[in-house]
């Protein structure tokens, strides 16, 4: 790890920052895993000078990692900058305080700009800071998801972006690939030579990624309705893994070839382009009381529960589905990915059980036969930002996600958002605290 950095988080106040950074920027602090000579300037517009962002840090930390007395010294590695991401007032304040960590951190330090704001204001936000030169190679920008609303508006988004920053210096999160259980996939896969030999599609009957949640959508009415499921955690976090599980073997020394090999997987997934096999392969649903919820359209058709049968177009691969399934206010919080063989199943769950398992099954039941755990984390979204904090500061770019893949996730995804737009899918409802019943299996 580099020993010294800056770390600008754009949106400081903000609830990623509370309920995730914080918590995993602490954890780095006690078990030393951060730069010696760390710096950490929060930016936002709220009036949290003085000693009120450090009642802020005692707040998250109290309710998110339970901590009584948050160690002294944490506080000393933060400044507040009070500033609004659209005005020059703002900036220029940043701007000198950044210089004055700059020139302490010296030569090799990486500094970062953590995007944890609305999606609207990347754009601005990454002009504004190249006005003031913060985009030569030493900077990195960390940028949340999503990226862009389908495929059009994230390559415009990032040709505006890459005016001033390039590949490489653009870190784009899917928070998924920081658990623990999906990076164990590849490591399963090509790590044991039994395994390797059977992950064969001559040997593969089927595969389902899946991300139930119980509860939902809570206070993001606004933002969840302009998305809906399919893109909320479909277009990036089921479609990640389903990468993962369907890549060609990669180089281990080679960091790049496991981005490609990704990359690739995603281009030859097939996409759903003519409308009767939208129909047979798409599914969506709404909650009822959905339209209740603060800032969701009275008549919003934004499904809160979708399933969707996807083929590779690569060779071997073509007959065999991969099924994605995710949604709110479902029966249960359960977030697994089983792969069928032909009387065994592999099931990787990352919630509520962290853990690998060979199991058998048939028509009626599924049973673990085998069970591998891995040490279950308390706080595991603490382990997860850890993760993305870490490896960002050491360059580590094997589990960001690049330009291409972004593209790819969002051209799979758009051909069938645009058929539900025109209904060829109706919109089933569904009772909260039920799964709906499809024909997709
Ligand atoms: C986020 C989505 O990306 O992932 C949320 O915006 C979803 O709607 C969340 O709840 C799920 O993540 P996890 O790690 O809790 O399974």
């Amino acid at each position: 790890m580099t020993n010294s950095s800056v770390l600008t988080i754009f949106g400081a106040t903000g609830d990623l920052v509370r309920k995730k950074i914080l918590p995993s920027l602490y954890s780095l602090y006690k078990s030393k895993e951060l730069p010696e000579n760390l710096k950490v300037v929060g930016y936002a517009r709220r009036d949290f000078t003085g000693d009120k962002y450090n009642k802020f840090i005692d707040e998250s930390l109290n309710k998110y990692l339970n901590i009584g007395t948050v160690d002294a010294k944490f506080y000393d590695l933060f400044e507040y900058v009070q500033g609004d991401l659209e005005e020059e007032a703002g900036y220029k304040k940043l701007e000198e305080v950044i210089k004055k960590y700059d020139t302490m951190c010296g030569e090799n330090c990486i500094k970062l700009f953590y995007f944890s704001i609305q999606p609207s204001f990347y754009e601005t936000v990454a002009s504004k800071i190249a006005e003031f030169e913060f985009n030569n190679n030493g900077y990195r920008l960390l940028i949340e998801k999503p990226y862009g609303h389908d495929e059009q508006s994230a390559k415009n988004l990032d040709s505006r972006i890459k005016q001033y920053f390039s590949e490489d210096q653009i870190y784009r999160i899917d928070h998924y690939l920081h658990k623990k259980i999906v990076r164990e996939i590849p490591e399963f896969r090509f790590g044991h030579s039994i395994i390797k030999s059977s992950w064969q599609p001559s040997e593969i009957k089927k595969i389902v990624i899946s991300t139930k949640e119980d509860f939902g959508v809570e206070d993001r009415g606004a933002f969840y309705d302009a998305l809906g499921t399919l893109r909320d955690v479909g277009q990036n976090h089921l479609l990640a893994i389903a990468s993962l599980i369907i890549m060609d073997e990669y180089d281990l020394n080679k960091p790049e070839d496991f981005l490609e090999k990704r990359t690739e997987a995603l281009k030859n997934i097939k996409i759903l382009e003519e409308d009767e096999e939208i129909k047979n392969n798409t599914f969506r649903a709404q909650y009822e009381g959905y339209l209740n919820i603060e800032n969701v359209e009275k008549d919003s058709k934004t499904e809160t529960y979708f399933k969707a049968r996807l083929f590779s177009s690569k060779e071997g691969w073509q007959e065999i589905p991969f099924i994605l399934d995710a949604g709110k206010k479902l029966d249960e919080h359960k977030n697994v990915v089983k792969v069928y063989f032909e009387t065994n199943v592999i099931f990787f769950e990352m919630y509520p059980n962290l853990e690998i398992c060979i199991g058998k099954y048939d028509e009626n039941s599924e049973q673990c036969l085998m069970k591998m755990d891995t040490e279950m984390s308390e706080h595991q979204y603490v382990e997860e930002y850890a993760s993305v904090i870490k490896e960002s500061i050491e360059g580590k770019r094997d589990y960001f996600v690049c330009i291409d893949e972004v593209l790819h996730q969002w051209k799979i995804v758009d051909a069938i958002v645009k058929a539900w737009h025109n209904n060829v899918v109706p919109l089933e409802t569904y009772k909260p605290g039920t799964t709906p019943e499809s024909n997709i299996n």
